[in-house]
């Protein structure tokens, strides 16, 4: 294996090629992005996941640093390195769930969807790889602007006849992770005991946490209420802000990454009752896209669930974030219907 850097050669790249294929129960996983501020912790907590057996790092740039690095962990799962486009192919080739944190970040004063122009091309390049390589593969798009980067993943699906709806899923675990945070704080709660859903998208006020549905169940205040819903809609912002000019949520994002990576893999092996908030095709809305709650099955999200009561509160926001969204889904799927 020409880009194997951990294990260049003779018996232990057999070895451990062997251990790889000779069944060692678990998935195939691949990074794309892999040598990134997401990229980096979330190969090495993928590496830690006794569901993954196969782990590739793909980046243009080092990720053969970071393979060698992660590949000393003495864990299960065989970590192979793959660097730039040449090797895409050999990367994705077998996957079974392929997790994409490739693109540019935020600095402070942009929106999210001033990175269209650079990750959309990124989003697409890649996804073409995955209907080349691994069409059935589950995929969980990160890089932003995610409420147009799922819509150009889904045209590029379309277009090659590869497409599973069920299959693409735009990851916006983060914000059910700062909302679980956020509303802990305020009731007083340890975090994990606090389940928020979060539906809409992923930016601004396409952010749209449902504190009516929270468990266990509780009651804001008007003031609480605002206040938990900016700092939700907002928490990227703050992170941004706070790195001033570093970039945006890497750590945080890892974690809230392989949370769900961990969910689609437990559906994957056929766990019951897997649910989560992701930004999926959807008939929720009239949008053809919309992040709720879904079921993580075998096929990917195999039931989306209905967004239940919203108060009146609720109810405007959502008004709000589906004007923003259908203009930012038009977006990408025009960069490639164009
Ligand atoms: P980063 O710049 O630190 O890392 C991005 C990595 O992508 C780099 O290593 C870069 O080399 C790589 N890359 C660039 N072009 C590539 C290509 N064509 N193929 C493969 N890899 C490529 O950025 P980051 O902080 O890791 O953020 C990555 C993306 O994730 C950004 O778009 C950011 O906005 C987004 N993000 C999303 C969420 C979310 O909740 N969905 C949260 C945080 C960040
Ligand atoms: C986040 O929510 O942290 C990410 O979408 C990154 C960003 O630009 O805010």
């Amino acid at each position: 294996h020409p880009s194997n850097v951990q294990m260049e050669g003779g018996s232990v790249l057999e070895r451990a090629n062997c251990r790889a294929k000779g069944g060692s129960p678990g998935f195939k996983v691949a990074i794309l992005g892999a040598a990134g501020g997401i990229g980096q912790p979330l190969a090495m907590l993928m590496k830690m996941n006794p569901l993954v057996s196969v782990l590739h790092l793909y980046d243009v740039v080092n990720s053969p640093g970071v393979t060698a690095d992660i590949s000393h962990m003495d864990t299960g799962a065989v970590v192979r390195g793959f660097l730039g486009q040449p090797q895409l192919d050999a990367a994705l080739t077998g996957m079974d769930l392929v997790i994409i944190p490739a693109g540019v970040p935020r600095k402070p004063g942009m929106t999210r969807d001033d990175l269209f122009k650079i990750n959309a091309g990124i989003v697409k390049t890649l996804c073409e790889g995955i209907t080349r390589c691994c069409p059935n593969a589950i995929v969980n798009l990160i890089s932003n602007p995610v409420n147009s980067t799922v819509p150009i993943a889904a045209e590029v699906f379309k277009k090659a006849g590869t497409y599973d709806p069920k299959r693409l899923l735009g990851v916006t675990m983060l914000d059910v992770v700062r909302a679980n945070t956020f509303v802990a704080e305020v009731l007083g709660l340890d975090p994990r005991e606090v389940s928020v859903p979060v539906v809409g998208g992923h930016a601004g006020v396409t952010i749209l946490p449902l504190l009516s549905q929270v468990k266990p169940p509780c009651s804001f205040t008007k003031e609480e209420t605002e206040y938990l819903t900016k700092r939700i809609q907002d928490g990227g912002t703050e992170v941004v802000q706070a790195k001033a000019g570093a970039g945006s949520a890497t750590l945080s994002m890892a974690y809230a990454a392989v949370k769900f990576a961990d969910c689609c893999l437990r559906g994957l092996r056929g766990d019951a009752g897997i649910v989560e908030c992701a930004y999926v095709a959807s008939q929720v809305t009239e949008l053809p896209f919309f992040a709720t709650q879904v079921r993580l099955g075998r096929g990917g999200a195999e039931e989306i669930y209905q967004l239940g009561p919203l108060n009146e509160y609720e109810r405007v926001g959502l008004e709000e974030a589906k004007k923003e969204l259908a203009t930012s889904i038009e977006k990408g799927v025009s960069f490639i219907r164009k």
